[in-house]
């Protein structure tokens, strides 16, 4: 497994990995929703790739398997979306593109990560607690993670949270 950069022309294979990667959810009884929720968009992706914040995790044939996506948020970058296939799951590529983005961040200069995800879902918060995010409260969170879950709860998303990590 390798993780590169994404290009443009990797853009259209990314939303069947974030459907395929939500499959996940088809256990648990109050998400199982999930696995057929609108998923970012081409163009979305293709502005992460813009910006140079979008790493793909690819096989020997160059096949993808996973990605994350992040914007820059003053000087924290904020994960988007953390996403692999449902056949690839379980092998360790989702905490090798976080370690991966972690290290473009820190390179890159930004001072913190930052997320919201599930708070009890196991493959959510308590993964990225394992990787040394810590849950943010209200008054910890900033304003744009505070509107992100506000926004997330209108939608009709249960139990988020936000969570941070400093570099
Ligand atoms: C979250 C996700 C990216 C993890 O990717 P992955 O490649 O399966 O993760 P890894 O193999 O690196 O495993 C990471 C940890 O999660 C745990 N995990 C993964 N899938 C799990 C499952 N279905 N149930 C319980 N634990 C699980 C692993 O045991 C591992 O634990 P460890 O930290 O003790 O080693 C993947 O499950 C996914 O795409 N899920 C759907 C989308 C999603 O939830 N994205 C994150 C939301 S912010």
């Amino acid at each position: 497994m390798i993780i590169r950069p994404t290009r443009p022309s990797d853009a259209t294979l990314l939303p069947a990995i974030e459907r395929s990667a939500a499959q996940s959810f088809t256990a648990t009884e109050n998400l199982a929703w999930l696995a057929g929720h609108d998923v970012l968009s081409v163009e979305q992706h293709l502005g992460f790739i813009a910006q140079g914040l979008h790493w793909l995790a690819v096989d020997e044939h160059d096949q993808a398997l996973g990605f994350v996506c992040a914007s820059a948020v003053d000087d924290t970058l904020h994960i988007e979306e953390l996403s692999v296939a449902r056949s690839s799951q379980g092998q360790g590529l989702g905490r090798a593109l976080v370690g991966h983005l972690e290290c473009r961040a820190r390179d890159a200069g930004f001072k913190a990560l930052s997320l919201t995800t599930f708070a009890t879902v196991p493959w959510n918060a308590p993964f990225y607690a394992r990787l040394g995010f810590q849950r943010l409260d209200d008054a910890q969170a900033g304003e744009f993670l505070r509107q992100q879950l506000r926004h997330e709860q209108a939608i009709g998303l249960p139990d988020r949270c936000a969570m941070g990590k400093t570099l």
